[in-house]
């Protein structure tokens, strides 16, 4: 049924572009949501006691929700976040609780349909941009915190952001409900997730809330997640979120428990991998922000998920490479120069990088500025995050912790560098900290701007 197909994958397209910093899933705005501590079970007899509201709170941290409700220097879950696709962008609405914009009027039944089913409150259906296919795993205790919390703590805001236009067929809305026959969709969580054990809860927290695989599970196509590649890897706007299973050749199964834990609550695991692009922003507003427990729950389970190979990697991302010193090319500039494009990786290196990176690749003492071998985004054969870096940069806070590297790309601050520049440097520091010269084409680097 070729036709089918083909109309599925048109419309669910919009269902798995995700946000990057082009598209847009950056937060501006500041909110002073969920410091961590608040896991704890509920005690006291109403729904909407403190004890609940502050596992509501808990939860839409760990669930992300303002990563992709909050438009950039927007009020806090007012929408208006475009979400990029070939159709058109998907806009996620306002859901504060303003009767008008919001949704004030929306019974908790009619949120749960929303969060964990995909319906909205008059009938019509989501877009799978809204990830409800995991969400759907939240137990109802969960998701009457939720509620709770969106109600009552969360300021109303009365905007409303443009509405979603996409084109025919994905503009159709009803066709998603045989999508969602399709979807493969958490089960419900049962009983009080705050009672789980470590490894229970590691599993709720990776696939009910932070919704992990949405990023680094690879699609079928009907762009439902693969669930027998769980966590193996997968291409998300010009980004590439890595095999985290316990492969250890093309995974991370030589990282420890406590490396997991020290990436998702700072965004850094020395001498393993830094987290840039949508990972930092789960890392700013989401996995920073969990409890102690949680972040070794998470951990305990991320790290017995079974191995899965990867046909491109073979040896650990972050085992390439050594310092090596940049060729000199402020004494050694020829007099003249006849093929500058044979020149120009170290040069560009050495002009743009190497102030902070070290011109041996080593970076800065204090580690502020990563090494670049035993780098992850240079020990891969996939330059794809390489070459998101260089173009947009870096800007992550976690607790009090900012890293911060400029981007190269159109609206740099520093400096701007052509396609063809950014492709002999990427080929240039792969080639030289990693796994090898991964002869990207200018023409490669063009198809990664404005992703
Ligand atoms: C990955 C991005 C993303 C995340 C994370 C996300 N949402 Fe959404 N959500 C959307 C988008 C986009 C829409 C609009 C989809 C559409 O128009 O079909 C939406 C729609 C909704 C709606 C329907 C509102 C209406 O009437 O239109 C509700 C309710 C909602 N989200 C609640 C939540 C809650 C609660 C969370 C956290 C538990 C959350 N969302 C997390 C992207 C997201
Ligand atoms: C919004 C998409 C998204 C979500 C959600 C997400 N990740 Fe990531 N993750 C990425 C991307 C993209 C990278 C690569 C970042 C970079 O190289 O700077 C990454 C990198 C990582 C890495 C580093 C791997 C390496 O070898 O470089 C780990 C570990 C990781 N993520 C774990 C997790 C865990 C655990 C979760 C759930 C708690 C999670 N991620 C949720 C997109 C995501
Ligand atoms: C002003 C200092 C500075 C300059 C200039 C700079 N960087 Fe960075 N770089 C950083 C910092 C800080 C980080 C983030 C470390 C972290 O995530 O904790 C970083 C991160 C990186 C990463 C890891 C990204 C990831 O997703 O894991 C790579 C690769 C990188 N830089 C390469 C480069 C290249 C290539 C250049 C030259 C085009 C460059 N940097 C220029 C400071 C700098």
């Amino acid at each position: 049924m070729p036709d089918l197909k083909n109309s599925f994958y048109t419309l669910l397209v919009a269902g798995t572009v995700f946000a990057g910093p082009g598209t847009g899933v950056v937060l501006a705005a500041d909110t002073d949501l969920a410091p961590a501590g608040r896991g704890a079970a509920i005690e006291g007899s109403g729904p909407d006691d403190e004890a609940t509201l502050a596992r509501g709170e808990y939860i839409a941290t760990a669930a992300d929700c303002i990563a992709c409700h909050t438009s950039k220097g927007g009020k806090p879950f007012a929408g208006g976040l475009k979400v990029g696709t070939p159709m058109g962008d998907v806009i996620s609405t306002n859901i504060t609780p303003d009767p008008e914009h919001g949704i004030g009027k929306y019974t908790e039944q009619q949120f749960d349909q929303a969060v964990r089913h995909g319906v909205r409150d008059d009938g019509s259906y989501l877009y799978p941009v809204m990830p409800y296919v995991s969400y759907a795993g939240m137990t109802d205790q969960d998701v009457t915190a939720l509620y709770a919390w969106f109600r009552h703590r969360v300021k109303p805001v009365a905007e409303s952001p443009p509405a979603t236009s996409l084109s025919f067929p994905a503009s159709m809305r009803s066709s998603m409900a045989v999508w969602n026959m399709f979807a493969t969709k958490e089960t419900p969580g049962q009983g009080d997730s705050a009672t789980y054990n470590k490894l229970k809860r590691g599993e709720y927290l990776a696939n009910a809330l932070e919704h992990c695989g949405t990023c680094h599970t690879p699609r079928n196509f009907m762009l439902d997640e693969k669930h027998d590649r769980y966590l193996a890897g997968g291409p998300l706007s010009g980004w590439y979120a890595p095999n985290i299973t316990s492969s250890v050749s093309s995974g991370i199964g030589n990282w420890s428990e406590a490396d997991i834990i020290v990436y998702l609550k700072t965004g850094r695991a020395q001498n393993h991998a830094q987290a840039a692009g949508p990972m930092g922003e789960a890392v700013e507003h989401s996995t920073s922000r969990l409890t102690d427990p949680d972040l070794e729950a998470l951990a305990a389970w991320i790290k017995q998920v079974p191995a899965m190979d990867d046909d491109l990697e073979h040896k650990p991302r972050d085992s390439f490479g050594q310092a090596v010193n940049a060729p000199d090319i402020r004494t050694k500039v020829p007099s003249r120069i006849d093929d500058l494009s044979e020149m120009t990786g170290p040069h560009i290196f050495d002009a743009n990088c190497a102030a902070c990176h070290g011109r041996n690749g080593s970076g800065t003492d204090d580690h502020y500025a990563p090494s670049l071998f035993a780098n992850s985004v240079i020990g891969t054969t996939r330059p794809d995050n390489l070459i998101m870096v260089v173009l947009n940069g870096v800007n992550r806070t976690a607790g009090k912790d900012h890293a911060g590297m400029p981007g190269f790309g159109a609206d740099s601050q520093v400096q701007r560098l052509s396609d063809s520049e950014i492709a002999s440097l990427v080929n240039y520091v792969m080639g030289t900290f990693g796994s090898g010269d991964p002869h990207v084409t200018a023409e490669k680097v063009a198809s990664f701007r404005n992703k």
